[in-house]
């Protein structure tokens, strides 16, 4: 490339990221597809990275980048943001035409109107000179607002600078910033997996994201934009009439609502409101109204204003979307992965234009950081198609008498035992294979490929299958007969053969693959390998116990032991139901449901000695911790589960048994390997071979560490067991221990 050939790409390739920008969001008809704008984007990077003397201040580039502010500088509105009178019914609305007729001395003629709808976002004023995007301002009080411009420049849809030709030397255009559905759902879903607050509505989220001091908060939330006006203009004339300025500022890049439309008279105008009210909920985003603007400019200027709105326009609202209603009762919805969703019963509300007696409570962490109780007024939300949802708790209007909300113990559909792993915010039913909610995913997983692997057993299928109820359990999949299966849908007699054949084929399969099928939460595929191979059959998997799995050191015993000494409880209580002391922080529910399962009541607690508190695992299988093992636990404790484990080996599934079984006494019980650095053979080989002499590998040194196997350039491990006077032998020595046991 000659000196000046960057030069002319980098603009080339602004040019072409503007126009695809103009047509996403402004045309909402892209031409290319979003990898091809990346593309772009990326080589215009790159070409900047290289020649930094090119970059723009308005490249499509230099979006994010400024650093946090300390605080927002105040910008005075030169001409104010006006606010708008509002109409609650047709009535009203007639009123408002009747006065501006009156006023304009039409009062027998009809009068244009410009009707869009109301958004429901944050008021922002964007300054363009010459062309370039200068200043984004907050409404404010009206004359004076917040400079938000760093992050206005974040927003996708708004142009860092104006298109086409024409436009006036100074233009400031006002409009509204708002968060789409779909991406205020979103981000409230990351919200609540993070564990975070989660927002109100789509308007508090815009406002929450706009008011960032830090810009590449705001570039990451889903903002959007529609022009819906314009403030001070300077030069070049623009049209006589609101909406030819919309079309305007249009074609200058602005995005307009595609909504907006001229309704001569005021019947037309009750028209378009009933119109987008009946589309309301279709559309992607929240709108609380239809907005109606006298067209012609020179009317408004003749009409004015009154306080602090202008009397040539006026908002016809819709019904809210957020209303105050009481909660009933609280219950439980088993979902089709199991999670149980609690679901307010409320006293019924109009709300969103529709009646509601039941909104979502997503989880029962939500419902703790809500702190919703039964009894409560609540503040319910419907928008749109999205399920109506409790946003917050009205704590001014709580009466006395209201209750916490339970999670029940067991499955409302299935009965087998719920469990909500500390820290995680879902609650689920164990009875993966047998709830009736969660049936066809289960199917579904357990002829997925990684699983059991049932060629053309798809879940089309599988959905048949159980809808015609032929298929309740992964178990009657092999009882299933030829014809039964050809005379189901897009079934015929070949491809019925070919699934018997197939669901043969499955039934010799791996321990692995089998634990991964039983579709068992938090199980996937590596552990379930890693579960097979360690414990070897199913029935040491089987009969599993927390205590098995779960450490408690031998000082947390000491701890524990004084601690639960000074409780004086009646002795027969479960020990699942001492809530755990908050001095003992590491001691959670499941350490509790352990030492239940060894020791029934505090009083034999209280009985024994310390040290008998102390758990040395028998068992310790890499990466299975806490939370995992009581989902192992309370798997295989449900006995429906067990039903139809035992129905799949009973139809002849089967599987080598992975650890070979040996003769006599296993020569390296109770020794416990560590094997690290670079071995000749994998380390999995050796692992395989320890294991079936009996031994335990695990990952990390401890003092309980017998050996480790130390092969090249082995770093941390090999350090500190030398620190801890650990046995460190190489390969060879190895093999030789192997070789003598064997
Ligand atoms: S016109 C002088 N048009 O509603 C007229 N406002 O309740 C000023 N809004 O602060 C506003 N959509 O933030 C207008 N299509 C629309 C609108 C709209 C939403 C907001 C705007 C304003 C508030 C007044």
């Amino acid at each position: 490339m000659s000196a000046a050939e960057p030069a002319a790409r980098a603009e080339a390739l602004r040019r072409q990221l503007d126009h695809h920008n103009y047509c996403y969001y402004v045309l909402d008809e892209p031409e290319i597809p979003d990898a091809e704008y990346d593309r772009l984007l990326r080589e215009l990077q790159q070409l900047e990275e290289t020649h930094p003397e090119l970059v723009t201040p308005d490249s499509p580039t230099q979006r994010v980048g400024a650093r946090p502010l300390e605080r927002f500088d105040e910008v005075a509105h030169r001409i104010p943001m006006l606010s708008l009178d509002n109409a609650f019914s047709e009535q009203e609305l007639e009123d408002f035409d009747r006065r501006v007729r009156e006023r304009l001395k039409k009062a027998a003629a009809k009068v244009v109107y410009s009707a869009e709808p109301k958004l429901d976002g944050l008021a922002i004023s964007l300054r363009y000179e010459a062309g370039r995007l200068v200043q984004g301002a907050t409404r404010g009080d009206g004359r004076h607002g917040e400079d938000v411009t760093q992050n206005v420049r974040t927003i996708p849809s708004i142009p860092l600078r104006l298109m086409g030709e024409g436009w006036p030397e100074v233009l400031e255009v006002r409009g509204e910033i708002f968060m789409p559905r779909a991406g205020f759902e979103t981000l409230n879903s990351v919200q609540r997996e993070r564990g975070e607050k989660t927002f109100v509505n789509p308007r508090n989220a815009a406002a929450g994201s706009l008011r960032q001091l830090d810009p590449r908060i705001t570039a990451q939330r889903p903002l959007a934009f529609f022009c819906y006006g314009t403030g001070e203009v300077v030069g070049h004339p623009m049209s006589a009439t609101h909406s030819g300025n919309m079309a305007l500022v249009r074609e200058w890049g602005l995005p307009v609502s595609s909504e907006l439309a001229a309704c001569d008279g005021i019947a037309a105008c009750h028209r378009y409101y009933d119109r987008m009210g009946g589309r309301r909920d279709k559309l992607d985003y929240d709108i609380d109204g239809v907005v109606f603007k006298v067209d012609d400019l020179a009317q408004q200027q003749q009409l004015g204003f009154v306080a602090r709105a202008p009397r040539w326009a006026i908002a016809r609202k819709f019904p809210a979307q957020e209303e105050m209603t009481r909660v009933e009762d609280v219950e439980f919805q088993v979902g089709r992965t199991g999670a149980l969703t609690p679901v307010a019963r409320l006293e019924p509300i109009f709300v969103g234009g529709v009646t509601v007696s039941n909104a979502t409570l997503h989880n029962m962490d939500e419902i703790e950081r809500k702190d919703v109780r039964i009894g409560d007024s609540v503040i319910v939300r419907r928008a749109g198609d999205v399920i109506p949802e409790v946003v917050s708790v009205v704590r001014e209007r709580r009466p006395p008498d209201t209750h916490a909300v339970q999670l029940p113990a067991h499955c409302p559909v299935c009965g087998s035992a719920v469990i909500r792993p500390e820290g995680e915010a879902v609650a689920r039913c164990s009875g993966g294979l047998y709830c009736q909610a969660q049936r066809k995913e289960a199917i579904k997983h357990f002829a997925s490929r990684k699983a059991m692997d049932i060629e053309g057993l798809g879940d089309k299928l599988v959905e048949q299958l159980v809808d015609q109820g032929l298929v309740g359990s992964p178990a009657d999949l092999y009882a299933l007969r030829q014809e039964q299966i050809a005379a189901l849908e897009r079934m015929g007699e070949k491809s019925a053969a070919n699934l018997v054949a197939a669901l043969e084929a499955s039934k010799e399969t791996t321990l692995g693959r089998f634990l991964f099928a039983l579709g068992i939460l938090g199980i996937g595929e590596t552990m379930a390998n890693t579960l097979a191979r360690d414990l070897g059959s199913l029935d040491a998997i089987e009969s599993l116990t927390l205590s098995d799995l779960i450490g408690v050191s031998a000082s947390q015993a000491v701890k524990l032991h004084a601690r639960l000494s000074d409780l004086d409880e009646d002795g027969q209580t479960p020990l699942g139901r001492v809530l755990p002391p908050a001095d003992l922080k590491w001691c959670r529910h499941v350490h509790l449901l352990m030492l239940e399962e060894r020791f029934a009541t505090l009083a034999a607690i209280q009985a024994a000695q310390p040290e008998e508190l102390a758990n040395d695992p028998r068992v310790r299988i890499e990466g299975v911790g806490e939370v995992l093992s009581e989902k192992i636990v309370t798997f295989f404790r449900q006995p429906h589960n067990r039903e139809v484990i035992d129905g799949l080996v009973n139809a002849g599934v089967h599987w080598p048994d992975p650890r070979p079984a040996r003769a006599g006494a296993q020569p390296l019980e109770g020794l416990t390997f560590v094997l690290t650095g670079k071995l000749e053979q994998p380390r999995d080989h050796y692992k395989e071979l320890l294991l079936a002499h009996g031994a335990k590998v695990v990952g990390s040194v401890s003092k309980n560490t017998d050996y480790v196997v130390a092969g090249e350039a082995a770093g941390s491990k090999l350090k500190k067991a030398q620190e801890l006077g650990v046995a460190v032998i190489d390969e060879q020595a190895l093999l030789k221990l192997l070789e003598k046991q064997g």
